[in-house]
């Protein structure tokens, strides 16, 4: 069952205007040190650390609260597979809030450009246990 749906899109410049003018101060801020280190792994980071900050936005509407006092950005990490298909790790309020909302997991997608970074979220909760609808 899906319990909330979020969507973000953010000017690349504006994460790499924040990038230049704070620094590590930002980036730890936002980010943690598996995010950090895989952005800056990249000869132009920030379309992806701008993928990320999108992706905690997406999360925190998903979630409904926004990023605040119930949701801080560091309460969320997106990991990423082999693959490359990324995924939510929650850490701390936002284990804490997918419990109280009786979610079971969040589904993440980013998307960027050299202009734009995007992200949809997904948050999921248990399946639902009545029949499925018939076919029209
Ligand atoms: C909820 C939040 C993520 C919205 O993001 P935003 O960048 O301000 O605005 P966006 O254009 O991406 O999204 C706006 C839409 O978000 C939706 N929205 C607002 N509050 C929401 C909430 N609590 N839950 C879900 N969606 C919400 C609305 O549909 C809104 O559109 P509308 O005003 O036309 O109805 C934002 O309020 C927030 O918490 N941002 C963190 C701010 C911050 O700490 N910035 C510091 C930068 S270092």
């Amino acid at each position: 069952m899906i319990l909330g749906v979020g969507i973000d899109i953010i000017e690349v410049s504006r994460i790499q205007a924040s990038h230049e003018k704070f620094g590590e101060r930002f980036l730890n801020r936002i980010l943690h040190p598996n995010e950090i280190a895989y952005c800056l792994a990249h000869r132009a980071p920030a379309p992806f650390l701008a993928a990320r900050f999108a992706a905690k936005e997406a999360i925190s509407k998903a979630f409904g609260t926004g990023i605040g006092a119930q949701l801080g950005w560091r309460d969320m990490e997106i990991g990423r597979h082999a693959s490359g298909q990324p995924f939510v790790i929650l850490h701390e309020a936002g284990r804490q809030l997918l419990a109280a909302r009786g979610g079971q997991r969040l589904q993440i997608s980013l998307s960027h450009t050299q202009n734009y970074a995007a992200a949809v979220a997904v948050l999921e909760g248990q399946e639902s246990t009545s029949s499925p609808p018939a076919d029209v």
